[in-house]
């Protein structure tokens, strides 16, 4: 696979590219790299079937999944415990709506993936934000403070793992001291895992999924995942929930309702293919964002020190901490300087931060690096004389 190759993606009505065509787009978490031929097969096959009247999981799918689940989470998960979607933030609205109500809270930790944020609204409920901590270049969990951030009324917890922004891969330790956290205090745990094929390094650190975590802290567990991430196929719109617990479960599915629309046969197939053929690509893909973040995280603090960035352990999103220039809003003034877009920190509740999206070519990553270097150092250097 050749993730060198620039596939032109303006004009195709891509949020990324034909949001603002004026600018020079490494936000929203999509990747610029064609999906894997066994997926784009599967889209094919669709087609030249030529029928797309309403699906269902077929009996191909729901067999990957477990077979994907046994070999990549050593997790045996029962079918009847999986629930598919089609999309992760109508599942994080789905379970504000199912376990919270108007006045009660949805705890999560900062900064995190916008619609955590957001979600409790569709409740009318709160949301209690809690910041991580950031200890030796590390971001981890600020237990005291969630102790003292917590009431009575808070009755679900987000956890973002992998996290996004902070490209976190929490550890054993971390996820079963969170589960331990929402079990004491009643909650309803939800790890938002969509990002956990995307981490590197797995063999000083395998991903911990909380379908590991110990039967008793299991109870209130609803674990997303979905290849959308990992397969660039968001747009298709597939995802699931495992709900291991049975009366959870019917909560949830009770909620659904007739809120969702159906999931369209070329998002069940191609999720099949990803799951059952992607893992070659999977390993290439990783491979290769590697050696992009490694290029992000060497020039961040090579060639612009007033920056600083964490160690990356998994996603394709660097936080990059612009603190230090005293900008109010370092991606609008990146925007109005540069012609970037980028993510703006503020959103992920941290300003003063910028999201830069390295899962493209290779050039692309060095082209938008040598912008935020030319326009930073204007700045850098402007308040220094
Ligand atoms: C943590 C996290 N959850 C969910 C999503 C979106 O999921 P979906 O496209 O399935 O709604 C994203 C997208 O970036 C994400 O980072």
């Amino acid at each position: 696979m050749n993730f060198d190759t620039i596939i032109p993606r303006r004009g195709t009505g891509s949020i990324k590219w034909d949001r603002r065509p004026e600018l020079d787009p490494f936000w929203v978490a999509d990747m610029d790299f064609a999906s894997p031929p066994c997926v784009l097969d599967a889209v094919q096959e669709r087609i030249d079937h030529g029928v797309f009247g309403y699906a269902h999981a077929h009996d191909g799918l729901n067999e990957a999944l477990t077979e994907y689940l046994t070999a990549r989470h050593k997790a045996e998960v029962s079918i009847d415990h999986i629930i598919h979607l089609g999309g992760l933030v109508v599942a994080l609205s789905l379970i504000a709506r199912a376990f919270v109500s108007a006045g009660e809270a949805i705890m999560t930790c900062t900064p995190v993936y916008p619609p955590f944020l957001g979600v409790a609204h569709d409740a009318e409920a709160e949301t209690i934000q809690v910041p991580h901590t950031l200890t030796d270049g590390k971001y981890s969990f600020d237990w005291e403070a969630m102790e003292a951030a917590i009431t009575d009324k808070t009755k679900v917890f987000i956890l973002c793992n992998p996290q996004n922004p902070l490209g976190r891969s929490f550890t054993k330790t971390e996820v079963t001291q969170v589960a331990e956290f929402c079990h004491k205090h009643d909650l309803v745990l939800v790890s938002d895992e969509i990002h956990c094929d995307l981490v590197f390094n797995e063999d000083v650190q395998p991903f911990f999924s909380a379908i590991h975590l110990p039967e008793k802290l299991k109870q209130k567990l609803i674990v997303l995942q979905a290849p959308s991430k990992t397969y660039n196929i968001a747009g298709l719109g597939y995802a699931f929930a495992i709900i291991e617990n049975d009366s959870l479960r019917r909560k949830f599915n009770q909620t659904k309702g007739h809120t969702l629309p159906e999931i369209n046969c070329i998002a069940f197939y191609t999720a099949e293919a990803a799951y059952r053929h992607g893992e070659p690509w999977r390993q290439e893909l990783l491979a290769y964002l590697k050696k992009n973040r490694d290029t992000i995280t060497d020039f961040v603090r090579n060639e612009m020190p007033y920056l600083s960035i964490p160690d990356i352990e998994a996603t394709y999103l660097a936080w990059i901490d612009c603190s230090n220039l005293g900008l109010k809003n370092p991606a609008e003034y990146l925007e109005k300087d540069a012609g970037l877009f980028l993510s703006d920190g503020a959103y992920f509740a941290s300003p003063q931060h910028i999201r830069f999206n390295y899962g493209c070519p290779h050039s692309r990553v060095l082209e938008g690096l040598a912008k935020i270097k030319a326009s930073f150092d204007k700045l850098a250097s402007a308040t220094q004389s």
